[in-house]
């Protein structure tokens, strides 16, 4: 490969393939924003975005990650304007539809992690079915936070916890933190290593609390619509870079 002046060098090049995280988890913020800054409507900022979503799990998977994680949408997203709400419903089912099965030929398993109560019947049968049409692969695990709420999660988990417990399944003195883990969404998952806020905003707003207890954060002003695959492999260098200590002191040497 001959580089001339002027060439970006990719990042990926040299980064420790080896300090790769194992889960990623994206909170794929701005398409507003993006699109207003262009004097478009929030619909297009919205569809430019997908077409993030899809080059980000195609790299996602050809780079190893096992475990990929986006926000699609959250519990309080249902605040928002009624049009807005079902467009991206809309958007969500054509989506889904088109693209579970390209995604379960490259061996990709399709996970929806949130609520189903409140759910349109029409998105929950999109759900089932890429759900149904990936099952059986492993090369990695694509988990659609979609009606998802961190705190809803943990009531769930307590709600199933409790139930176990008046069913005499259990008590209180084995409640910890691998039993708790067991009963959220993400059970049998490891916890993210990495997660990635675009936009400029940094904050977790409801996403993942208890499994991002040690994870790393990266935020970047690029909105979700620019968050192209370099962009990616900028957050996975700066995550090679960093020392993770999981609460232990660091070791001189
Ligand atoms: C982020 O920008 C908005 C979203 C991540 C919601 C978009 C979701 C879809 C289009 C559904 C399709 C998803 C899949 C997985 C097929 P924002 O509206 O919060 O931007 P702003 O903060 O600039 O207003």
């Amino acid at each position: 490969m001959t580089l001339t002046m002027g060439d970006s060098i990719s990042p990926f090049l040299f980064m420790d393939k080896n300090k790769l995280p194992q889960h990623v988890a994206i909170i794929m913020d701005g398409n507003g924003r993006w699109a207003s800054a262009r004097g478009l409507g929030r619909t297009q900022g919205h569809m430019e975005g997908v077409k993030r979503i899809q080059e980000i799990i195609k790299t996602a998977h050809d780079i190893g990650i096992k475990f990929l994680t986006i926000y699609a949408f959250s519990t309080e997203n249902w605040k928002r304007p009624s049009d807005e709400v079902s467009m991206i419903m809309r958007t969500f089912i054509a989506v889904l539809g088109q693209k579970a099965k390209d995604l379960g030929r490259n061996g990709i398993r399709i996970n929806f992690i949130g609520r189903r109560t409140g759910v349109p019947d029409e998105v929950l049968k999109a759900i089932d079915q890429a759900v149904h049409l990936t099952m059986n692969n492993s090369s990695m695990t694509l988990n659609i936070a979609f009606n998802y709420g961190a705190r809803a999660e943990i009531i769930d988990a307590v709600k199933s916890i409790v139930s176990l417990a008046r069913e005499d399944k259990l008590n209180a003195d084995s409640i910890d933190e691998q039993l708790i883990s067991s009963h959220l969404y993400t059970r049998g998952q490891p916890d993210p290593d990495l997660l990635i806020r675009t936009s400029g905003e940094e904050r977790i707003s409801n996403f993942l609390l208890w499994q991002l207890s040690y994870a790393e954060l990266y935020f970047t002003d690029k909105c979700w619509p620019d968050f192209t695959e370099s962009e990616f492999h900028k957050a996975l260098d700066n995550y090679t870079q960093r020392e993770r200590r999981w609460g232990t002191i660091r070791v001189p040497g």
